[in-house]
């Protein structure tokens, strides 16, 4: 699945010593404050028989399991490290196999284990193995310890004599003892992405799934937050964060077991997936990647933050373009001369870049609305007679860069691909298509199809080589799943939504290759697409077509449990009723885009617009690249606060917004907001950013204040009716 991380692997296997063998081993898994660990009973079984607090004395774990005695009558044992099927297991499997010979049992037996330790991760392999049957299992435990962070994931060897299929195949299978256990899933539909839903888990399964083919988002997100004892807090209680880096159908299962522990299995939905593995082949799981917090939901999502920021997202550490995009300024109407007008608009309000958005493409079936032209990538020469070139151009002599959308999976039934490939299409040859957006999609299982999706990308920058960026979408979900290609290659139907998104992995892989830093936005119908997976690809994401800026307040809140700013998008446009102000200040918070027409900006608006910007480019390094601290939550408030620190802690960036006013009495800013992440001694001035014109700052910046104040005493915004949204920045003067 991974080439790369395969290399990794096999390349450690020569080098690290042999396996450790034997029975009644104890294997301890640490990061820099916590711990899960496994154990080898007499029969040679893997349990997983702890998950906390890492322990002072690392003898102390051989006692663990000594002092706890979980067994059922009926189902036996559930703390499996990974869990088979059709043998002595009665509850949900994390593993189930069909062997070479018809055979359904499997039965895992522990083989050894070896650890390599890299950089700033070790990696963790554990070897199991079917005493009947040749498979092969390896658990792959990789560990960040500074940010407690571990990823994980199995990779499952067939070497029996035939091929075997894989019914299910986990990625994960965690097993946490404790009482009271509450898990938060992010769902929602198009525009109400990740809305947070938190329940106390009851003795049966709780599933997260997802089942749209290509996307994991939308309905549901491959994202949870679990707290043991009482519900998610920011600041305190043992939580984990958790995330399923897979782009297509998942399924994450938290079941209260009879002795009322939780087991979780993860990983690719085993929903219509039977997949087949043949001869002397290994299928490599997606990763479940989790971080563990003893203070909370805050400590979490800063470590998942800095692990995302470091070791996953495409230049996690680089730079981003702020942009004016098209989309919500023209949708499908527009010109060369409108898009050269707003490519001076761009460079005016000193912006990096112009995205040309939807529209561009298809002549015969222009591309005017949502029917028509998609599959037909050729500029449509009525709108654009110059092609792109003469806009790339144009950006270019504005001293600017441009950036263009695709969506390059997808066809319309409108156009020349699907009346020439309708064998590239997914679609149920004996039955009425039923479209989604007036689109369908393309069967990337087909290595031919891959190849094409490939050419739009390679093509676009063969001939437009000054090409800065592309938005990727996605918007329809795959419905009548059948792939002509699977059918004429002899190859299981049931594995078209796997085989999907390893297509799709594989065009980004040659993309990558051969145009590794371009930067790229994942979006999709809004807010479809934003996992682990895709973001070794990708440099950001699209967090929803909603940008009414209360609603941004909120999602913008939820999504950064998981992301960092510099990978969420967030762009001012004309939803909402709030002041422009309000608009930027919200969009501020992560990467800056525009989406509106410049001119019909009063001169007072853009006279602002263009000195947000100046200050947005002042503080964005801080943004990016900072220490994100939630301070005020918009669900227990009604105003919101966050802010980002910079490394040092020499400087900060508050923002604070008031989304409702209801009960509202004048005395909104009645207490402070304590800060975080300052330095106790250090003194810091407070100055307020993106003061409309015509008003003054409450805030007086020569004061100064030490960090212990700041933190522990708080600043107070002044927020009121007619300051409903404050920027400040803290800089130390010390
Ligand atoms: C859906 C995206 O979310 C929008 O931003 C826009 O790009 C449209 N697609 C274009 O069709």
């Amino acid at each position: 699945m991974n080439s790369k991380r395969q290399v990794i692997i096999s390349s450690l296997f020569v080098l690290a010593s042999q396996f450790t063998i034997g029975q009644n081993i104890t294997i301890p898994i640490e990061t820099r404050d916590n711990a899960t660990c496994f154990q080898v009973d007499k029969d040679n079984r893997l349990w997983n028989v702890y998950f906390g607090k890492k322990l002072a004395k690392k003898s102390e774990y051989e006692y663990i399991s000594s002092q706890s005695h979980f067994s059922d009558a009926n189902a036996g044992k559930y703390n499996s490290a990974y869990t088979p099927a059709g043998t002595w297991n009665l509850s949900e499997p994390a593993l189930q196999v069909t062997h070479h010979d018809g055979n359904p049992s499997t039965d895992l037996k522990y083989i050894g284990h070896k650890t390599f330790n890299g950089k700033n991760f070790s990696l963790n392999v554990i070897q199991l193995a079917d005493s009947v049957y040749k498979i092969n299992v390896e658990l792959h435990y990789k560990t960040w310890p500074d940010v407690n962070v571990i990823e994980q994931w199995a990779e499952i060897t067939n070497n029996e004599a035939g091929d075997i299929t894989l019914n299910k195949y986990a990625s994960a299978n965690l097993f946490f003892s404790g009482t009271d256990f509450f898990v938060t899933g992010f769902q929602g539909e198009y525009l109400k992405e990740m809305q947070p839903s938190e329940e106390k888990l009851k003795q049966g399964i709780k599933t997260i799934e997802s089942k749209l083919g290509t996307r994991a988002m939308l309905l549901g997100t491959p994202n949870f937050i679990l707290s043991f004892d009482k519900p998610a807090n920011e600041n305190s209680g043992l939580t984990v964060l958790g995330h399923l880096a897979w782009s297509g159908n998942f399924k994450m299962e938290f079941e209260i077991e009879s002795n009322k522990n939780l087991r979780l299995i993860a990983g690719i939905n085993p929903y219509a997936s039977n997949y087949q593995l043949a001869k002397g082949k290994t299928f490599v799981t997606p990763s479940l990647i989790y971080t563990i917090s003893e203070n909370g939901t805050g400590q979490a999502s800063r470590q998942l933050q800095s692990w995302a920021r470091n070791n996953r997202i495409l230049n996690g550490n680089g730079e981003r373009q702020t942009l004016l995009n098209n989309w919500e300024a023209t949708y499908f109407d527009f010109n060369e001369t409108k898009l050269a007008g707003l490519v001076k608009n761009t460079a005016d309000l000193g912006l990096d870049m112009f995205l040309l958005d939807d529209g561009w493409f298809g002549n015969k079936y222009p591309r005017n609305n949502d029917d028509a032209g998609l599959g037909d990538w050729q500029e449509n020469k009525k709108k654009l007679p110059n092609g792109l070139g003469y806009l790339v151009k144009e950006a270019q002599n504005n001293k600017i860069k441009f950036g263009i959308w695709i969506e390059p999976e997808m066809v319309n039934p409108q156009s020349n691909l699907y009346n020439e490939h309708l064998d590239w299409v997914i679609r149920q040859p004996q039955r009425p298509e039923k479209l989604y957006r007036n689109q369908l999609v393309l069967d990337l299982s087909n290595p031919a199809v891959q190849d094409y999706v490939y050419s739009i990308v390679d093509t676009l920058f063969r001939k437009n080589p000054a090409l800065s960026f592309i938005k990727w979408d996605c918007n329809a979900v795959i419905y009548n799943a059948w792939s002509a290609h699977l059918q004429a290659s002899k190859q299981p139907q049931s594995q078209l939504y796997v085989d999907y998104v390893k297509g799709l992995y594989t065009v980004l892989q040659r993309i990558r290759a051969k145009y590794p830093s371009v930067d790229m936005m994942l979006c999709s119908g809004g807010g479809g697409r934003a996992d682990y997976e895709f973001l070794k690809y990708f440099t950001e994401f699209w967090p929803s077509d909603n940008t009414e800026p209360v609603e941004r307040i909120f999602l913008q809140w939820n999504y950064s449990y998981f992301f960092p700013s510099i990978a969420t998008d967030c762009h001012v446009t004309n939803w909402g009723k709030q002041p422009l102000k309000f608009k930027i200040d919200v969009a501020s918070m992560g990467k800056l885009g525009f989406d509106i027409v410049p001119d019909h900006l009063s001169a007072t608006d853009l006279a602002f617009c263009k000195e947000a910007i100046k200050n947005y480019k002042s503080f964005k390094d801080i943004v990016w690249h900072g220490t994100q601290y939630r301070l005020a939550s918009p669900y227990e408030n009604p105003y919101a606060s966050l802010m980002y620190v910079n490394e040092n802690r020499t400087n900060a960036v508050m923002f604070t917004y008031l989304h409702s006013n209801r009960f509202f009495d004048g005395t909104v800013s009645n207490r402070p907001i304590k800060i975080n992440g300052l330095k106790v001694n250090m003194l810091y001035t407070v100055k307020e950013l993106n003061v409309y014109p015509g008003t003054k700052s409450s805030i007086d910046e020569n004061q100064k204040f030490t960090g212990d104040f700041l933190m522990n005493v708080g600043l107070n915004p002044d927020l009121s009716l007619s300051r409903t949204s404050v920027v400040l920045l803290l800089t130390a003067v010390d």
